[in-house]
């Protein structure tokens, strides 16, 4: 039918999921629900949402959106208060929405990349929680995207969350297609747009000197033989990401594996050049290019890669069985080594925590890395006090920022506080850094973990008052 035709279905007030971790969402359904004068207060379902965000957001049609989202027009209508939003670890999602936290889903749109004459919907680039949208759903619409060439099928690993760990990465326990009562599906457009281009930050100075730190870091760990050689790794995407991967590369590491939700371009390098040998994603989050190298080898790609649901992907009991690093971002961290990866200020939202959790609470061993500043200097990443928590001082072994690296495992917060100042604090702010921490000290005594609350945010409150955290 025409998409004009699909969309007349969803009504306003309805719980619409959506197909889609960053790449894979439906491309044209959507755009014709939201158009002027046409459904208000729709509640849509994500796994991780990029493309399309701008017109949901800007459309005035959406009241509530979960889970993870990634654009700036989203983060403007959620922060303005235009549209409620479920922040949720991405591991837990599939089980909450199964056990019906969400309310009644209406509509799943999905977006496969083909149907098999026994009924078998073939996904298309990234899975998500397409699996558990498509058997939660009343109805459900589908587009079959013909940009997605047929060579695909066989890269996923599709079955609902079992709690049983896989024995390695590429060992398969489901089926490569998703089934779905045939009655539930209300309609199939057929489009061939090809995936949004997703504007990857460039990596830079700061980004490299962070992935320095990392490896050096690694490469400890290896020589104490708390890492093999051939470890497997979590990393998100961007330019640390990737300046890890390729000074591994360099380093002559061969052999490699992911376990992770995200795969992008340079992990498709690396696995052409043998620095990754397995890789296990829920999403393959490629450019343009990307995707043209991915569709022309295929069948290269599918000996190496395996596309899960993400209720795998970030499954506890698979993380846990991996024994991973887990690589991820804060957008700051206090002196004790509590992270804050999503609320600017403790106000503002930006994406959400994603996956960041799930990963690092399980980990075998848990990065957070941050550039030490952020807006020119004006802000420490580094701070007395987040001004929110997303992972707890309990869930993070080491951070890493473009000065070195604070090993917080072991350590009591005392402990933690000169490994934290002396390591990862940009230059500017180390002694500002003590002599808060030597105020809380002479305020509260040496308890478990001085603060002096009425200073312990006032870091925060000098940045929103004079646009600077510094103290002149
Ligand atoms: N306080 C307030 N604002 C800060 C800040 C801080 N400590 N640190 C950075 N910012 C601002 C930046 O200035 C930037 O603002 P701008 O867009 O107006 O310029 C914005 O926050 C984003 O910062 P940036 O350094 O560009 O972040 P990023 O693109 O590297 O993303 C996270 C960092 C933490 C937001 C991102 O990694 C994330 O969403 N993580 C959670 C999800 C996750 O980890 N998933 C796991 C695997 S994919």
């Amino acid at each position: 039918m025409s998409p004009e035709k699909a969309a007349s279905y969803i009504k306003s007030g309805m719980t619409v999921g959506l197909s889609g971790f960053s790449t894979g969402a439906p491309k044209v359904i959507p755009i014709e629900i939201v158009k002027p004068g046409k459904v208000k207060n729709l509640t849509v379902i994500q796994g991780a949402g990029v493309g399309l965000l701008k017109e949901l957001a800007e459309s005035g049609s959406v009241s509530r959106y979960a889970a993870f989202q990634w654009s700036r027009e989203m983060h403007n209508s959620i922060n303005s208060g235009n549209i409620s939003f479920t922040d949720i670890h991405l591991g837990q999602l599939s089980s909450k929405l199964r056990n019906g936290v969400f309310g009644k889903m209406d509509y799943a749109i999905i977006e496969c990349s083909g149907i098999n004459e026994d009924g078998g919907i073939v996904p298309s680039i990234s899975l998500g929680i397409n699996n558990t949208l498509l058997d939660c759903a009343e109805k459900v619409l589908l587009e079959i995207n013909l940009a997605v060439p047929a060579g695909i099928e066989g890269m996923h690993d599709i079955y609902k969350n079992d709690f049983k760990p896989l024995n390695g990465i590429l060992e398969r326990k489901g089926e490569t297609v998703f089934r779905c009562d045939p009655e539930k599906i209300a309609g199939i457009v057929i489009t061939d747009h090809l995936e949004p281009k997703i504007n990857f930050r460039d990596t830079n100075e700061v980004y490299q000197d962070i992935a320095r730190q990392v490896l050096t870091l690694l490469d400890k760990e290896i020589r104490a033989n708390r890492l093999p050689r051939d470890f497997t790794l979590q990393a998100g995407v961007g330019g640390v990401a990737n300046a890890v991967l390729q000074g591994l590369s360099e380093g002559g590491y061969r052999s490699l594996k992911m376990f992770t939700e995200v795969l992008a371009d340079g992990a498709l390098d690396f696995v052409k050049s043998g620095v990754i040998t397995e890789a296990s994603t829920t999403t393959l989050d490629l450019s343009p290019i990307g995707l043209e190298t991915f569709f022309g080898n295929t069948e290269f790609y599918k000996k190496h890669i395996v596309l899960r649901p993400l209720e795998i992907s970030n499954g506890v009991a698979q993380i846990s069985a991996m024994g991973l690093v887990a690589m991820n971002t804060a957008l700051e961290a206090d002196i004790y080594g509590n992270i804050n990866s999503t609320n600017a200020m403790g106000m503002k939202m930006l994406n959400g925590i994603g996956g960041s959790n799930d990963f690092c609470r399980s980990a075998k061993l848990s990065i957070f890395i941050t550039p030490a500043t952020a807006k020119n200097g004006a802000i420490s990443s580094i701070v007395p006090m987040v001004s929110h928590v997303d992972s707890t001082e309990h869930d993070v072994d080491v951070i890493a920022t473009e000065y070195g690296y604070a090993d917080l495992r072991g350590k009591s917060p005392k402990e933690r506080v000169k490994e934290i100042i002396e390591n990862c604090v940009h230059p500017d702010y180390r002694q500002q850094l003590w002599d808060y921490y030597k105020g809380a000290l002479e305020l509260c005594g040496p308890c478990q973990t001085p603060h002096d609350l009425s200073k312990a945010l006032s870091w925060h409150q000098r940045f929103i008052k004079t646009g600077s955290m510094k103290q002149f």
